[in-house]
């Protein structure tokens, strides 16, 4: 009897030796100690022996189950500690140099927007900004758009409810606020807290309810440039957007103002650019950006004498001009965050 319990330990140790994991153990434990496991099984017996034999079996029996007992638990310890291990991943060789990594760069809008906003650095434009929900006032009456223009169409403007508030930008009665449909706001806000002579150019993100296709995007990004003096004229406007346009498409470039309209500028004109060196685009008129000298009617507006003042702006599609720069052919790139498409424009190390 008593070698059938060493017989058991010598099983519980050869089957714990096979043992890698927490499933295995449990198994291992159902074999021996299970209710149809060998010592289970062997402890049963005790019935047949004689009563003088019971107490030396007995205390066999608990030694030997105590023996089994203190196998199954460093077994279970072994298993634990090695799952932790395992956890921790691979080791680490911290004598190796270290892997090189990307830090990342700055987004390719990002990147435009800091070269055009550092041409117009150079000849003396300060960078003014505002807040990207507006006021109808600011964003349409005050930019002498009438009442019912299209551009002031649910379809095309972005409105908050009647009762939306926003503390930091005052509405007059009942008012809608909207998200800004472009940067043409910031000129009356500009004109409104400084006194002319004045040069700003006003980056920002800008909101329209246009569908949104290859080159529209419900929110998208523009360039406000608003230059107030005594004679300014179209001249001026010209020699400063030819100018600008040179430092951002190279030299070689030609461009040509196209009558337009905007409420906000008299005249107004479209920017047309053409030159060799812009991929498929090349030797192409492409249009670039609306512009036209500030119309008397705003300049009234923020209380100065159309008569001592004239200047001109201009407003700017970041998107189009990233476009243009990179022959990119559909604005949804920018908006993706598709590291493929990022890292090619990545400027980091
Ligand atoms: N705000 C106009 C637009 O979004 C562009 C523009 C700005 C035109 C300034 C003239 C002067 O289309």
């Amino acid at each position: 009897m008593e070698n059938d319990l060493q017989a058991i330990v010598t099983q519980a140790e050869a089957i714990l030796t096979a043992v890698r994991s927490r499933a295995d153990w449990e198994q291992a434990k159902a074999t021996i100690l299970g209710p149809n496991g060998s010592l289970t099984q062997a402890a049963k017996g005790i019935g047949k022996l004689s009563k003088e034999e019971r107490p030396a079996f007995g205390q066999a029996l608990n030694q030997t189950k105590k023996k089994v007992e203190g196998c199954f638990k460093t077994s279970l310890e072994l298993i634990e500690t090695q799952a932790d291990i395992n956890s921790l991943g691979e080791k680490s060789d911290p004598s190796l140099p270290p892997v090189p990594h990307h830090l990342g760069g700055t987004h390719p809008l990002t990147n435009v927007r800091r070269k055009v906003v550092s041409i117009f650095r150079k000849i003396g434009f300060t960078v003014a900004e505002a807040t990207e929900v507006e006021t109808e006032w600011f964003c349409f009456d005050a930019l002498n758009t009438p009442e019912d223009h299209p551009a002031r169409d649910a379809q095309d403007t972005l409105f908050f409810p009647a009762d939306s508030k926003w503390s930091n930008i005052a509405q007059n009665n009942k008012e809608h606020h909207v998200l800004r449909t472009h940067t043409s706001s910031v000129q009356i806000r500009t004109l409104f807290k400084e006194k002319p002579p004045l040069r700003v150019i006003a980056p920002g993100r800008c909101f329209r309810r246009d569908t949104v296709d290859a080159t529209h995007s419900a929110n998208f990004h523009q360039t406000e440039g608003l230059y107030v003096d005594k004679n300014v004229t179209i001249k001026d406007l010209k020699a400063v957007l030819d100018y600008f346009l040179k430092e951002l498409f190279g030299d070689q470039l030609e461009t040509r103002l196209r009558p337009s309209f905007f409420p906000f500028t008299e005249p107004s004109f479209e920017v047309d650019l053409k030159a060799p060196n812009l991929g498929k685009l090349s030797n192409k008129w492409i249009e670039i950006m609306g512009c036209g000298m500030v119309d008397p009617e705003v300049l009234k507006l923020v209380n100065l004498n159309p008569d001592d003042w004239t200047g001109f702006a201009f407003g700017l599609g970041i998107e189009r001009v990233a476009m243009i720069l990179h022959g990119i052919d559909d604005i949804r790139h920018f908006y993706q965050n598709d590291q493929r498409f990022l890292s090619q424009f990545s400027n980091a190390t």
